[in-house]
């Protein structure tokens, strides 16, 4: 499974590059918001158009997507052009982002106009990442449509369910990948036949490997490392994760324990020969 970084911020992708972990990036309008904010905050005069570079340039020849915004086919289409006949001069690695319906709350009935947008541009060879995937079918559209890739929501699933059980929970706490039960090991919460975040990866997965489509499922929405584990044991192609969590998989108590010991038992000749 291939290990995408999920945001916008510099000095993260430099550092998550650094680790040699990492095969591209994915932002959106939000990572943007967020990292641009800090750029400014900091007091560095940067246009938007050469912070978008420096992701692009800071990338390592990896995909990085680009989220358009537009609430129709023609707005998404344009955006989508304009976004890689733009950058994808700079280093040949722009990947559009389409969502699957555009925001319906702008008026007019355009929840087909994802579909036709990665239509079109797949047609013109730039390469799509079809986002917002909260159902199986809607992957299923998508990769039919000519997406490269769909991004399924496995965090914003796990909230809703969550959410739907009552309780108080935080964003990064882990929900069961085989679904909460009760104990006769019955269901107690689903989505339409998806009892999680995983599962709707694992659904993914399922019906582009039965039918041998070319798109990768890109899980996206992923909140701790044991979602994204559970990500490649269904044999995702690609997470998407935060930096936070990447930093969080190479963590365990017990290694910092045996370092600390092996540490401690080092004789002298031993630390002697070594520069
Ligand atoms: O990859 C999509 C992601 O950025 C959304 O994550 O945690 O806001 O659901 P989250």
């Amino acid at each position: 499974m291939k290990i995408f970084i999920d945001s916008a911020d510099i000095d993260q992708i430099q550092e998550a590059f650094s680790w040699g972990i990492v095969d591209g990036i994915t932002t959106n309008p939000s990572l943007i918001k967020k990292s641009y904010e800090k750029v400014q905050a900091s007091g560095e005069k940067i246009s938007m158009h050469d912070y978008i570079c420096r992701i692009l340039e800071n990338a390592e020849d990896t995909p990085v997507s680009l989220e358009v915004i537009g609430p129709s086919e023609k707005d998404m289409t344009a955006q989508g052009r304009f976004l890689y006949e733009t950058f994808n001069r700079i280093a040949g690695n722009v990947v559009v982002k389409i969502p699957v319906n555009p925001n319906l709350q702008l008026g007019g009935d355009h929840r087909y106009d994802g579909l036709k947008s990665i239509r079109s541009l797949a047609q013109s060879g730039i390469p799509v990442n079809c986002t917002l995937i909260f159902t199986p079918e809607q992957a299923w559209a998508a990769a039919k449509a000519g997406a490269a890739y769909v991004s399924p929501f496995a965090g914003r699933i796990d909230d809703m369910l969550r959410k739907r059980l009552g309780g108080e929970f935080s964003k990064t706490d882990y929900y069961p990948a085989e679904g909460k039960r009760d104990d006769d090991g019955n269901l107690v919460a689903d989505d339409n036949g998806v009892y999680s975040g995983v599962h709707l990866v694992e659904q993914c997965v399922d019906i582009f490997q039965a039918y041998d489509l070319d798109c990768e499922v890109l899980a996206a929405s992923l909140r701790n490392p044991r979602q994204v584990r559970e990500c490649a044991l269904v044999a995702a192609d690609v997470s998407t994760i935060p930096f936070a969590v990447i930093r969080d998989m190479v963590e365990h108590p017990k290694t910092v324990e045996g370092m600390n010991a092996f540490c401690a038992d080092v004789v002298p000749e031993y630390r002697d020969l070594l520069p």
